[in-house]
């Protein structure tokens, strides 16, 4: 029997412990390994719950049991959590997670412990929650060569833009409402304002193109700025909205973003509704692929946890995981990237002349809301845009338009 132990019996970790005992049977069958958990690890007691007898509240006697092989990290944070886990690499144990905040800021250091011990670091739960993500980069595609990643990477503020544009809302009753249902945090900022997108898609992007992405180099919006005018433009025109996070990589250079789209309504991504994630894949063999599914979640994030628990045991002794160079990848500058952009604008529709003469050929955009209108421009780069806006001096706000063949040009 292969032992392990989890850091932390919040959502996930419980989750964890539950796959283990509820699919045990069926796991040592499909696997070839036995496994059990002896330890939880947490600060709390849960008199009366059968975990209780494993509880234990020093993580020394983990990491001092030999019969400990793997280790568990759902604790979440960058403390104790990048401790705990350093020093059970450091000791040859391998450590599977789900924290996307530890794996984008020490991640390359750990696979390099966990390497250096001939132990593994895996952490498939750490993007899309339970979509099968970073095995099947490492596996199943690793004889494309990925040239781009575009994901609905979060699903907070997918559940609270998919609310906005279904029942016409602003964006605080609906974030007021996700909370109350446990979607979104009591301190929501990662979510809403895209730093948990980044961090995924800074992991993602590492694995794509084999280097290190560091997130703080991501150019990142959230989606605390969106309003239901702009969901009745973005219904005028066909379209709907989505928070993406995207990598495009062109030659040598990679451009990387996170920020709230329009999206067409016949892209695959337009459909992705509610607390739902995917991340679409372009290989330059594979072509287009698209993971899709539960993105966040007790069972489906412990699932893709307890996957990486598996596979550890299978292995263990030995270094196996996704991993990237720990040379940085210099990103792109995106103010030369280049797309369209639709823009709200002060005045009457009369006045659209000029918005023509300012961004070139433009297309307008009729929402009937009172003193104000729409327009797309015409392609051009967010520095070109960022001046232009200035001249017009009338920008109400802007959003930018996904055009797969576009983003990131
Ligand atoms: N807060 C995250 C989300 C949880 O909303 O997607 C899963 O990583």
């Amino acid at each position: 029997m292969i032992q392990i132990a989890v850091l932390g019996y919040g959502t996930v970790g419980s989750g964890v412990v539950k796959v283990m005992e509820s699919n045990h049977d069926s796991i040592r069958e499909k696997a070839g390994v036995d496994l059990g958990v002896k330890y939880v690890l947490d600060l709390r007691d849960f008199p009366g719950d059968p975990i209780q007898e494993k509880i234990v509240h020093d993580f020394e006697v983990i990491l001092q049991d030999p019969e400990v092989r793997i280790v568990v990290e759902t604790m979440g944070g960058l403390e104790p959590a990048f401790t705990f886990t350093k020093k059970a690499l450091e000791a040859g144990k391998s450590v599977c997670t789900s924290n996307k905040e530890l794996v984008a800021r020490h991640g390359t250091e750990l696979i390099q412990t966990a390497r250096e011990h001939g132990a593994s670091y895996m952490f498939e739960a750490s993007c899309g929650g339970g979509i099968p993500i970073i095995r099947p980069l490492r596996t199943c595609l690793c004889a494309d060569v990925i040239d781009e990643i575009t994901g609905i990477l979060n699903g907070t503020t997918n559940y609270i833009l998919t609310k906005m544009i279904e029942e016409g809302r602003e964006f605080s009753d609906v974030l007021k409402e996700a909370q109350q249902k446990g979607y979104a945090e009591r301190n929501p900022e990662a979510d809403v304002e895209g730093h948990d997108a980044c961090r995924k898609i800074a992991i993602l992007s590492s694995l794509a193109y084999g280097k290190r992405v560091d997130f703080t180099d991501i150019y990142t919006e959230g989606i605390t700025g969106i309003t239901p005018a702009d969901i009745q433009y973005a219904k005028a025109m066909g379209k709907t909205i989505k928070l993406l996070a995207f990598s495009r990589k062109e030659g040598e250079s990679v451009t990387a973003m996170v920020s709230p789209y329009l999206v067409d309504k016949e892209d695959p991504l337009a459909s992705v509704n509610g607390v739902f994630n995917a991340i679409f894949v372009h290989g330059n063999m594979l072509g287009d692929a698209m993971f899709y599914g539960q993105g966040a979640g007790k069972e489906a994030t412990a699932s893709a946890v307890a996957a990486d628990v598996i596979e550890e045991a299978q292995v263990l002794g030995r270094s196996v995981m996704s991993s990237w160079d720990p040379q940085k990848l210099a990103l792109t500058d995106v103010s030369g990237t280049a797309k369209r952009f639709f823009v709200r604008a002060r005045g009457e529709e009369a006045e659209f002349s000029r918005a023509q003469a300012v961004f070139g050929v433009a297309e307008m955009v009729r929402a009937g809301l009172p003193g104000e209108y729409g327009f797309v421009t015409e392609k051009m780069t967010e520095e070109a845009f960022q001046e232009k806006a200035g001249e017009f001096g009338a920008v109400i706000s802007r959003l930018r338009l996904r055009e797969k063949e576009a983003l990131g040009d």
